[in-house]
């Protein structure tokens, strides 16, 4: 019988796959029915101080291509593939008095379960890192086993919050080390993608005493203008900001920052996120290093918890482990990080012999013009 079970930052989880924190986790209901879907753990949609107020209309769209041509729009259509999540939607707007004494109930229901926090404040003056402090006291004194700081929402005006703590290395210093200062669970940071090397707000996070690094959050993204309105396919009064693309879009960028991370960090923990919607995609992140892996877009997609999502996770490595058991594999220690060292320079890659080489480009390769002699 194959075990899933793994430990990540000293918690032992059932299995290691986690809903992401987003509307899938925005609510003590859809939580409890995660739970008894098979997720393995939750992080709750991020809890802050400041009142939250969304933007009038949708805050979430789902960017399709057509099947038999280029068109992407979000236009709901059939025969249409999902390209992406896009969104523009704040953090939780119920309180963090809202949230205590539902996190009291969740944990006690499901003490198997890993429920983990994810908490917001900002880092620009004494009041901030205090509401960093007040948070973790809350949810901690509630029971959660782990806090995730987020210092990666791409949609924020304030520059001492969200992407923009996790885009400077000072600010995710600062934030790491006054949650730290306080908090008795693991303290995961996800840090934003958007920013010039990850590596950087990574060192500066376990520097401080950071226990895991989450990424990717969504990427910073516009949604398509219609070329029949000229208008913003989602927008208000003809207006759009910024908002953050996830979904199977993201994937092979959230696999390059997580491979940038392994590779610099080889010994520290990491929780894949990005694009995940079976267990290949999964597969990838663990074969990079991760020890646990995070589901957003795929779950809102079905019966806004995953139940199908979860349920393919856990068949889909059960599968794997039974097709790999003839290498003595029995649990996901025995492939993490498997692949973390494939990532190297271009210079590193291999060479044709020179007798092959045609300019790197094939004469009847997809995408490129036959060459054409020089007379
Ligand atoms: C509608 C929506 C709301 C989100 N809200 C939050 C949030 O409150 N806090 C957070 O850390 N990430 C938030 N995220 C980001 C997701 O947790 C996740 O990092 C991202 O969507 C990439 O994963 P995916 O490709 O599985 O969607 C949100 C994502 C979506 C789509």
């Amino acid at each position: 019988m194959a075990d899933l079970s793994t430990v990540f930052t000293g918690i032992r989880f059932e299995n290691p796959f986690l809903l992401a924190s987003a509307p899938p986790t925005e609510s003590e209901s859809n939580i409890t029915r995660a739970f008894d879907a098979g997720w393995g753990g939750v992080v709750t949609k991020t809890i802050g101080l400041h009142p939250v107020v969304n933007v009038r209309g949708p805050k979430t769209k789902f960017l399709r291509v057509d099947n038999a041509g280029p068109r992407i729009s979000m236009s709901k259509r059939p025969d249409s593939t999902l390209l992406a999540s896009w969104n523009w939607e704040l953090i939780s707007d119920k309180p963090l008095d809202w949230w205590i004494p539902r996190l009291e109930r969740i944990r006690k229901a499901y003490p198997d379960k890993v429920l983990v926090a994810s908490i917001m404040a900002g880092s620009g003056d004494d009041r901030e890192l205090d509401n960093w402090q007040t948070l973790v006291r809350g949810v901690q004194d509630a029971g959660v086993q782990a806090i995730e700081l987020n210092l990666s929402c791409p949609h924020m005006d304030r520059v001492d919050m969200g992407a923009n703590v996790g885009k400077d290395p000072v600010l995710c210093s600062i934030s790491t080390r006054v949650v730290k200062e306080v908090a008795r669970v693991p303290v995961w940071v996800k840090l934003t993608p958007a920013s010039a090397d990850i590596v950087e707000e990574a060192e500066a996070v376990f520097r401080m005493g950071g226990d895991a690094i989450s990424s990717s959050n969504t990427f910073p993204a516009l949604p398509p203008l219609d070329p029949a309105t000229l208008d913003f396919e989602i927008n208000v009064d003809g207006y759009v900001s910024s908002g953050g693309l996830g979904g199977p879009a993201i994937f092979p960028q959230s696999l390059a920052k997580m491979a940038q991370l392994t590779q610099a960090f080889p010994d520290r923990e990491f929780s894949g996120i990005g694009g995940i919607s079976s267990f290949d995609q999964a597969l990838s992140y663990f074969l990079l290093g991760c020890g646990t892996v995070q589901v957003a877009t795929a779950a809102m997609l079905d019966h806004a918890i995953g139940p199908n999502v979860i349920r393919e996770l856990i068949d889909g490595m059960t599968a794997f482990l039974g097709r790999n058991a003839h290498r003595g594999w029995t649990s996901l220690e025995d492939f993490r990080g498997l692949r973390h060292g494939n990532v190297v320079a271009q210079s590193g890659i291999g060479r044709p012999d020179s007798a092959g080489y045609h300019g790197g480009r094939e004469d009847e390769g997809e995408g490129y013009a036959v060459a054409v002699e020089a007379r």
